[in-house]
């Protein structure tokens, strides 16, 4: 059996993080600058599933993983879709550039390359449909109760227009534009946040309703602006939603610095993007303006910066 390599980008979500949780619409972009990558190789003579994933310290058998972690269920889950229940000897090994628990859609990413390198490996390529729904079910291990929007920009590959539980809407970004991603270092697991904004939830429903409401007002005026070439408006209405997930409970010190130095060097408009309480935050930015404004984001304390044209 010859080997098989799959990769599937990062993501940001440009607006409606959280209310999307609430059925509010999002929009989400891959980044393709950073990417998980699977490989499958055939192991002759061995015994089931070997896995080699350095950036996590995992070096074994498939059986030494605990039951519920996510690279077993996401193996798990594919040999039962294809009804595979003796594989053949293999060694899958995962890498990724992808930042862990930051924002950019990292466990998406690995358990879309895993379903795809392994259902290729073993000669049964399976459509985005199954490998979405597939990678949905791992996201609930990550994120407990997980709109989708991050296994579905990943599985597709394209700017998404997302609504829970309503067909998947991929559409074309007429006119590119850049963004410089601003990185806070700050690990930040989306599903502490996730259940922050529902207990506030709870406590105030009708003061978050009111949140959610505006970011889904945002996110679709974004859709239009973007689908009416008006790329330079998304920057006031990143502010905007930046402003509501501020209200939300969902910033941070560090990302309220680092919006605010994208601002300070010229960019158009920047917010948190994903989780947020940490991760990441995106800067909208003329083309010949990011170098500077990641050049801010890294005095202001970013960790790291990646800038990436959305296309
Ligand atoms: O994976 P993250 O941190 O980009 O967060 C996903 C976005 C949320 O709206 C916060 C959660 C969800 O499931 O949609």
């Amino acid at each position: 059996m010859p080997a098989f390599t799959a990769t599937a980008p990062g993501k940001i979500i440009l607006f409606g993080e959280h209310a999307v949780v609430y059925g509010q619409p999002a929009i989400a972009v891959p980044v393709l600058e950073v990417q998980a990558r699977a490989i499958v190789n055939a192991r002759p003579g061995g015994q089931g599933i070997n896995l080699i994933a350095p950036d996590i310290e995992i070096s074994g058998g498939l059986e030494d993983l605990a039951l519920d972690d996510a690279i077993a269920l996401v193996i798990r889950l594919t040999l039962e879709e294809l009804g595979i229940s003796q594989p053949p000897a293999c060694t899958l090994v995962i890498s990724s550039s992808i930042p862990v628990a930051a924002g950019l859609g990292s466990g998406a990413a690995v358990s879309v390359a895993i379903i795809r390198a392994l259902a290729g490996f073993l000669g049964h390529p399976l459509p985005d449909e199954a490998v979405n729904r597939l990678a949905f079910e791992v996201e609930k291990l990550h994120h407990g109760t997980p709109s989708g929007i991050d296994n579905t920009v990943v599985t597709y590959r394209k700017p998404v227009y997302f609504i829970k539980d309503q067909p998947i809407q991929t559409f074309d970004i007429p006119i590119p534009f850049t963004i410089v991603i601003g990185d806070t270092g700050v690990v930040s697991p989306t599903v502490k946040a996730v259940s922050q904004v529902r207990a506030s939830y709870k406590a105030q429903p009708d003061l978050f309703q009111n949140y959610f409401n505006t970011c889904g007002m945002i996110a679709q005026n974004a859709r239009f602006q973007l689908s009416d070439r008006r790329n330079p408006s998304l920057g006031p209405l990143m502010d905007d939603n930046h402003a509501v997930l501020q209200k939300m409970g969902v910033s941070s010190p560090e990302l309220d610095t680092l919006v605010e130095a994208a601002r300070e060097a010229g960019a158009l408009g920047a917010k948190l993007s994903g989780g947020g309480q940490g991760g990441n935050m995106i800067a909208l930015v003329e083309a010949d303006q990011a170098e500077a404004v990641a050049a801010a984001l890294q005095d202001a304390g970013a960790v790291r910066t990646i800038i990436t044209t959305v296309r």
